[in-house]
């Protein structure tokens, strides 16, 4: 620990990151050994709403990982809920396997997600792609990274020049000047790829906390911008589903533009 690192309710922020990598490399291993394996698929609120049995064990390994160095801290998991005081602890936000709809369908994109957030604040995010084992890291303050290497967003700043991922029902009208379009299925992976330049920008409806918590934070600290549809800060807030934008910055406003809010 440097003399000056950031504490995070009187944990040094480098303790809170190395337990965040050693939980998701675990959740990692058991996504891609499932992937690979024969699945038990559940519906939840509907049919592109899916569930399998390694969701919940990922989960289950992320949250056994994390209290045994941490027993007091809280959690808020997409497949086991709440746990523990938010208010008063770190809480970790989970996203065991995102994108569980490809994962049920043999299309190999998706990917797992942790942020440790204390007080309405992300100070860690990390997120896994098991397959193309590329590890995403963001620290507050301190930049962010894929598999060590500190990661920029894109230069362009044109749509006509971009990457977009979106779905094309969110469009008020198609722009004539609109680049690529390219949706994989898992929206942090969508937004780590914004963190690394591959895309410019990313836009969804109606997801929630464990869907863009630790991949906005990764996105920030890579230089990018990430807000509500009407450009205004993301509320951390676990009963909220929200539609997010996150950019580059350079093509923010003139995609917003495009973009309809009607569903939100
Ligand atoms: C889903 C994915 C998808 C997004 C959905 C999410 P899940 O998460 O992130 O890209 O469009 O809104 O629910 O259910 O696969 O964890
Ligand atoms: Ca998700
Ligand atoms: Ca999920």
């Amino acid at each position: 620990m440097s003399y000056h690192e950031l504490l995070v309710n009187d944990i040094p922020i480098s303790t809170l990151e190395s337990v965040a990598i050693s939980a998701i490399l675990r959740a990692s291993d058991i996504a891609k050994e499932g992937f690979y394996s024969s699945l038990t698929i559940q519906e939840k609120s509907g049919p592109h709403d899916v569930v399998t049995q390694f969701d919940r064990e990922a989960e289950h390994a992320i949250i056994e990982t994390i209290s045994n160095t941490f027993p007091d801290h809280a959690f808020l998991g997409e497949e086991t809920g709440s746990r523990g005081v938010p208010a008063s602890a770190i809480t970790w936000v989970i996203d065991p396997i995102d994108g569980t709809w490809n994962f049920a369908r043999q299309i190999p994109s998706f990917g797992c997600s942790l942020a440790a957030m204390y007080q309405n604040t992300v100070y860690v995010g990390v997120v896994i792609d098991p397959i193309a084992n590329e590890l995403f890291v963001a620290k507050k303050g301190y930049g962010a990274t894929m598999n060590g290497k500190k990661l920029s967003i894109s230069p362009r700043s044109t749509l006509s020049e971009s990457g977009i991922s979106l779905r094309i029902e969110m469009l008020k009208s198609v722009p004539e000047n609109l680049g690529v379009l390219r949706r994989s299925g898992s929206a942090v992976l969508d937004m780590c790829y914004v963190a690394k330049g591959s895309l410019e920008g990313f836009v969804d409806r109606s997801i929630n906390i464990w869907d863009f918590a630790a991949a906005m934070l990764i996105v920030q600290e890579a230089g990018g911008i990430v807000t509500t549809l009407n450009n205004t800060p993301l509320l951390l807030d676990p009963a909220k589903k929200q539609s997010i934008i996150a950019t580059n910055g350079l093509i923010h406003k003139e995609l917003l533009k495009w973009i309809s809010t009607e569903k939100e």
